[in-house]
């Protein structure tokens, strides 16, 4: 893979340089919640602009269905972009139509756009390799070189991503960079004791990963919303709680798996539960008790880890050498229920391990929660994507950049 500063050395002055960044940041109405990817493409961006780059940075946001929406409006993250950078940041308001062929063609050496949101066109996800390929060549009229530093983005075989970089010539910026070194210390001659937490809400996307992981790490911690799931497989009553009711084989496969190999495969003892789910607007106080795991009443919804689950996940982090954490243990959003999802953000800030926050939720809790992120190894962008490369699986964004 040739490095941003390699093609910057062959010379980029004067070149309009295509950066395909994920600037998918949660937004509430265009208000920016989490700027964490934003200012994780910031140094690509500012290493191109200091070398007289005229920098087109394109990204997707959200799953609009293929045509303008304002709500995935990008014109927020170009604002931020801007703001961050120090610099006046032109937007686009098409992908590629006459305003961002318009908004190209006025860059000046050092100087930045933003397109708009690229799943505004169909052929940025479309399944069908023509369709892709078309919107790939369009993108390909806007610009000189390719600049792949969309980490979050990479397990997506989507044209800006995957066709893009084919028709021109190309290279890793320095957030892939890093991404792809670290998930790199997590897969090969990893440090043990190798502990992996997970979360969220369905086992489901986390099936490949069990599978992987339980060949190589030395415990797998379990919460969130997918915890259920496995406290049902062991019989147990879950009330009204999230539950993948058909992924219950797959699940006592991974116990009995676990079993067999020794891995310590940890789940909740107590949860904390609520007969209603929490208004995560209002975020009101909620009427809510701690129960044991395997006693949960009927109608209740167990919302998070509870305290003897946290002093338990904590101890089994604490000698760690290593960690990866992905998916929230509650629904941290609501004060009542983000206990969970703090104990294990603070277990990891207090090891001496090297700890990774795999991306998207756990990401966006760790600062939303207020942790010093430089407090832990790494907070990776990509959600999805860090699970598929720790799946072993060819990620269609790095794999384009290889070449
Ligand atoms: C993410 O949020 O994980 C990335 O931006 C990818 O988004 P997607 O799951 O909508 O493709």
């Amino acid at each position: 893979m040739k490095t941003i500063d390699e093609l910057i050395a062959e010379g980029v002055t004067g070149k309009r340089v295509f950066v395909r960044a994920d600037l998918n940041v949660p937004l509430s109405g265009t208000t920016i919640t989490d700027d964490g990817r934003i200012r994780a493409v910031q140094p690509t961006v500012e290493k191109l602009v200091a070398a007289g780059a005229r920098v087109v940075v394109a990204s997707h946001l959200g799953r609009p269905k293929g045509a303008p929406d304002p709500a995935f409006s990008l014109a927020p993250a170009a604002a931020r972009l801007g703001e961050l950078i120090g610099a006046d940041v032109a937007f686009a308001t098409d992908t590629v139509g006459e305003f961002a062929r318009a908004t190209v063609a006025g860059l000046g050496d050092g100087q930045v756009a933003v397109l708009e949101n690229l799943r505004f066109n169909p052929g940025e996800t479309s399944k069908d390799d023509a369709e892709r390929g078309a919107f790939a060549d369009r993108l390909a009229e806007l610009a000189d070189l390719y600049v792949g530093d969309g980490f979050g983005a990479v397990h997506r075989k989507h044209a800006s991503v995957f066709d893009l970089p084919a028709r021109l010539p190309h290279a890793a910026g320095d957030l892939i960079a890093t991404e792809v070194g670290v998930l790199k210390k997590l897969t090969e001659n990893v440090e043990r004791p190798y502990a992996v937490v997970l979360g969220g809400s369905k086992v489901s996307d986390k099936l490949g990963v069990i599978d992987h992981l339980l060949e190589r790490a030395d415990r797998i911690l379990i919460g969130g919303g997918m915890a259920y799931t496995f406290l049902k497989a062991q019989g147990h009553e879950v009330g009204s709680s999230l539950l993948q009711e058909d992924q219950i084989p797959a699940v006592l496969e991974y116990l009995k798996r676990a079993e067999d190999k020794g891995v310590e495969f940890v789940l909740p003892v107590d949860v904390v539960v609520s007969e209603t789910f929490p208004d995560l607007k209002a975020k009101a106080p909620t009427e809510h008790r701690t129960v044991p795991a395997d006693a949960m009443p009927a109608g209740f919804i167990g919302l998070d880890n509870g305290p003897e689950t946290n002093k338990l996940y904590a101890s089994k982090l604490a000698d760690a050498a290593t960690v990866f954490w992905n998916g929230p243990m509650g629904v941290f959003e609501h004060p009542d229920y983000a206990e969970g999802t703090r104990a294990v953000a603070q277990a990891l800030v207090d090891s001496s391990g090297f700890s990774v926050v795999g991306g998207g939720d756990s990401a966006a809790a760790v600062r939303t929660l207020g942790f010093d992120e430089n407090a832990f190894g790494h907070i990776s962008t990509g959600g999805g994507a860090s699970l598929e490369y720790l799946e072993g699986k060819t990620l269609p964004g790095l794999a384009a950049l290889e070449d």
